[in-house]
């Protein structure tokens, strides 16, 4: 995956997380089981370790949980509520020893002590106490700020209102604080009984338990909370005026003394076995727990070796869960359907027969692509295994009835959204539909590329304009762009559009009649074709005409090969975009339209030419092409890697190693205001 790919798809899961937790934490109506979301995270995880330069400061990954509902007021922790680093295998607790061993410089075989305890499926939440009276109850929020729910938590009979005895530190230092920290959840009888009374009056229905219990603690009316069935089992602390113990393990017997209910099936131990030990104790134990748990809380044992552990990003280094491993079923694929993505990527998607896995009905199944489906011998009507692990989407690991004599699923070799030829390039697993121009599953991204700034450049056609447009069947490929003034009327009278702001974009749009041919083509997105590329096409065929001609005769793949920086894979994706008739049909109408100028190089000799430079970071106000674009203009190249042959770094917020690298090769570095100095002064 290249760099602005990565960009790209990192973008996408920030946006697709935030939904996810404003849908869990925000409206207690996920629509995604845990481990879809824990696939998303560790997607963006994979992407951010392949790529550090492109970590923003409001990754996902360095948030926890959702920002706080509107509704209920927000209080900010005085310690950080975070979160826990996730394990699958036995292999990877092992490496958490590894790790704190290596962090306390012990030796390889030293034994660390650990508790270990159920991973309850709740919600989090923190219990202040002042001079022993609860004075503040908060949810996890997005770890830093959470809502205040103290009123609420009051009605919990798990909760001590008052604590024993104010504790000795009051004279000296004035009030003793002690911040409790734990779960609150609802029992699975309790649920099913809340369910059956909501289902009986017409209210909302729960997914789970832990919904059930999100929804009813994040009540403005907190005698809607008492109606609720909660429960509190604690596993923490936050802030504290004087330490607890010495250890986790006495820490929590205090405050078990103090009245906050603890596991019973909190233990400590030794070892790492003995940790996998209980874990298993556990896991056996787990489908009679009156409450739902997800896993196992291993915790290092010694508060001091806690306090010298510390946190990384957004994790304990001294805590793990040890996640329960996948949960498989039997069932059948009842059908294959075909999605098409916004980048025209075709995925199959497995319709199943329903069935419960691990506490959740699957009823899909993601198959990847065509050669998964191809390595199952999957056809529709097969008994499949499934499976739901811990970090990954549900996928089928087995195909029951691969031995029936039934023929084998034909993968398209069609969009099923456009009916333009879908195509895999070679060497890759991904069909894609070569109909970006008009395909609709691909309009709204693809519009966007043609008018963004490294492209046509058009101003005022945003995303919200771009898709109210498609809404209203205004906009079906870039050529309806200049088809627009017809509608002039019309969307004067539109909320959000006022004469001025109509004229002012047809206006800009008629200024792009005329406009560079290269930045036309780069617009039409074609694969593997980015502005430079562009630039050189048109520079070795003068009109978009000739290289349309050029990509349908006989002679193409070693035509377009002669061109500099256009190896096979280019030329094939543009030999598979001309050879589509509804694209040919677009590009026609568009050149009609916008009558692109006579291509002229405007390469200039400049004190940069045949000179090397990097763009790194995210760039924040030009696209990474246009950046390019730009280089190629003062006659320099952009390369993708610094070395010693680079001659600047134009460096955007968040650049990581290439920086440093520049650093020891002694490159100078600019940013990108300094970098747009340089582009007017040459
Ligand atoms: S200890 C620094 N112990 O799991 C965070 N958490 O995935 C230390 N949870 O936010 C948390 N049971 O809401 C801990 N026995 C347990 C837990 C537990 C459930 C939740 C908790 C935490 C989340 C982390």
């Amino acid at each position: 995956m290249s760099e602005a790919e990565a960009a790209n798809r990192l973008m996408r899961l920030a946006r697709e997380i935030a939904r996810h937790d404003r849908l869990y934490h925000g409206e207690d109506a996920p629509e995604i089981s845990d481990s879809e979301y824990d696939a998303l995270i560790a997607e963006n995880r994979a992407l951010e370790a392949a790529f550090p330069q492109l970590v923003r400061a409001d990754s996902p990954s360095k948030r926890v949980g959702a920002a706080p509902a509107a509704s209920l007021a927000k209080v900010a922790h005085a310690r950080p509520m975070l979160s826990l680093d996730n394990a699958f295998s036995s292999e990877e607790v092992a490496e958490f020893l590894g790790r704190i061993r290596r962090f306390l410089s012990l030796s390889a075989d030293a034994e660390v002590a650990l508790t270990a305890e159920p991973k309850i499926d709740g919600l989090s939440c923190s219990l202040r106490y002042e001079d022993g009276e609860l004075v503040l109850a908060a949810t996890r929020g997005d770890g830093s700020v959470g809502e205040d729910v103290t009123a609420n938590v009051r009605t919990i009979r798990d909760v001590p209102q008052k604590l024993p005895t104010p504790g000795p530190s009051r004279k000296r230092e004035g009030r003793s604080v002690i911040e409790v920290r734990g779960e609150v959840y609802m029992s699975k009888a309790d649920f099913a009984a809340l369910n059956a009374r909501q289902e009986a009056a017409g209210g909302k229905i729960f997914a789970n338990p832990r919904n059930a219990a999100a929804g009813s603690l994040r009540q403005k009316d907190p005698a809607v909370t008492a109606a609720r069935p909660l429960r509190f089992l604690a596993h923490g602390w936050g802030e504290l005026r004087e330490p607890l113990a010495e250890t986790q393990w006495d820490a929590m017997r205090r405050l078990s003394s103090l009245g906050f209910p603890v596991s019973d099936l909190l233990t400590r131990v030794a070892s790492v076995d003995a940790a996998l030990a209980h874990y298993a104790r556990i896991e056996q134990a787990r489908a009679d727990l009156p409450f739902d748990i997800d896993g196992v809380v291993y915790k290092v044992d010694r508060l001091d070796l806690q306090e010298r552990l510390g946190f990384a990003n957004r994790a304990p280094r001294w805590g793990l869960a040890h996640k329960f491993p996948a949960e498989r079923a039997e069932t059948t694929l009842e059908n294959i359907e075909i999605q098409v993505g916004r980048t025209g990527k075709l995925t199959p998607v497995g319709r199943l027969k329903p069935v419960g896995v691990g506490g959740v009905i699957v009823q899909n199944v993601t198959l990847h692509n065509r050669d998964e489906i191809a390595r199952l011998g999957l056809r529709i009507g097969d008994r499949v295994r499934i499976q739901r692990a811990g970090d990954v989407i549900p996928q089928v690991v087995e195909n029951l009835t691969r031995d029936e004599k039934r023929a084998a699923y034909n993968f398209p070799d069609h969009c099923p959204m456009c009916d333009s030829e879908a195509v895999a390039e070679e060497g890759e697993v991904d069909v894609r539909c070569t109909g970006g121009l008009i395909c609709p599953a691909q309009r709204i991204e693809r519009l966007k590329h043609f008018v963004s700034r490294g492209a046509m450049d058009i101003e005022g056609l945003g995303e919200k304009s771009i898709a109210e447009f498609v809404a209203l069947g205004w906009l079906g490929g870039p050529a309806d762009i200049w088809r627009l003034k017809a509608h002039r009327d019309e969307l004067v009278g539109r909320e959000g559009w006022k004469d001025r702001s109509v004229d002012n974009l047809l206006a800009a749009i008629e200024a792009k009649i005329g406009f560079d041919p290269a930045r036309l083509l780069f617009g039409l997105g074609i694969r593997h074709v980015g502005a430079v590329t562009a630039r050189d096409l048109m520079r070795a065929f003068g009109t978009i005409e000739e290289l349309e001609r050029v990509a349908r005769s006989e002679s193409a793949a070693g035509e377009l090969s002669a061109v500099e920086g256009v190896g096979a894979v280019v030329a094939g994706a543009i030999v598979d975009f001309f050879h589509e008739p509804h694209n040919r049909d677009e590009v026609a109408q568009l050149l009609a339209l916008a009558k692109p100028a006579a291509f002229v190089s405007d390469t200039r000799q400049t004190e940069w030419t045949g000179k090397t430079i990097v763009f790194t970071g995210s760039l924040e106000t030009m696209s990474r092409d246009e950046a390019k674009a730009q280089a190629e203009r003062l006659g320099a190249r952009a390369a993708g890697s610094v070395s010693a042959k680079t001659d600047l770094v134009v460096a955007g917020p968040g650049a990581g190693s290439k920086l440093k690298k520049a650093a020891e090769l002694g490159v100078p570095v600019v940013d990108e205001a300094e970098w747009a100095a340089i582009v007017a002064a040459a």
